[in-house]
């Protein structure tokens, strides 16, 4: 594991960025994993700046993100299918038909995980895109989830609901389940990177480093991944025991 520590915020997009612009440029046709959430919003602006630019393009980039919620329509403001065209697709030169986000068309659940599934197992990432929870969470594979899940249906644990009812009029409006990638998915990535800002997240960070491998701690398990890069600020990696030795690895 490489882990980056950053002055602040701005500087963990630009370097999470760049290590984004620089596999697209050599690899025009990458299959690249995203994550939604507060965290990624600087990493998506400084790779809009990069295609105004003219230094990267998304025509022949596929996206598959980790989640969506289940029990809102894609349309509401709300669903990540919305985020990801407000905070990225829409200001790039994405296909339509490259963008892949699991589908929460509650008429066909029982399908969508195995129709996920399918699309990941025939197009390795060459970069996934984390976030973490505060309780641990990658994805929304939250505290217990199985290890060895790939594509399933979960039910929002109450952190999580709280932590996101910040976007929702109030907590009662967040949904109460989603479709995920599982770990496994997440772990056949060639390459993660994980994101992190703040000193809400210094307690699980360390966590996930340093502690056990455990599904009380979903990320924790990332320290098998070969190639995982953590890009995170001061204040994120205020509680990392041994960070310089870490570091050393
Ligand atoms: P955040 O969410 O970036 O909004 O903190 C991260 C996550 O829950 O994975």
């Amino acid at each position: 594991m490489k882990i980056i520590v950053c002055k602040d915020y701005d500087e963990l997009s630009q370097k999470a960025a760049a290590i984004v612009i620089k596999e697209m440029i050599v690899n025009p046709k990458m299959n690249l994993g995203l994550a939604t959430g507060s965290t990624p919003l600087g990493l998506y602006k400084n790779l809009i700046d990069a295609y105004e630019k003219e230094l990267i393009s998304f025509k022949e980039v596929s996206t598959f993100n980790l989640d969506e919620y289940v029990g809102i329509d894609r349309t509401h403001p709300q669903s990540y299918y919305s985020f990801m065209y407000e905070n990225l697709f829409k200001y790039v030169d994405i296909k339509e038909e490259n963008i892949h986000i699991p589908n929460n068309d509650i008429s066909r659940l029982n399908e969508l995980p195995a129709e996920y599934d399918k699309k990941l197992l025939g197009n390795q990432r060459d970069i996934q895109i984390l976030g973490i929870g505060k309780n641990g969470h990658i994805g929304f594979n939250e505290p217990g989830a199985s290890l060895s899940n790939e594509t399933f249906i979960t039910k929002l644990n109450e952190q999580t609901r709280i932590d996101n009812s910040r976007f929702f009029g109030s907590l009662e409006e967040v949904p109460k389940y989603a479709i995920t990638m599982g770990i496994k998915n997440i772990m056949y990535a060639k390459k993660i990177i994980m994101i992190a800002s703040g000193k809400r997240k210094a307690k699980v960070i360390n966590e996930a480093v340093n502690g056990p491998i455990t599904t009380a701690v979903p990320a924790s398990i990332l320290q098998l991944h070969p190639d995982l890069t953590l890009i995170i600020d001061k204040d994120a990696a205020s509680e990392i025991k041994n960070l310089d030795f870490l570091q050393q690895l």
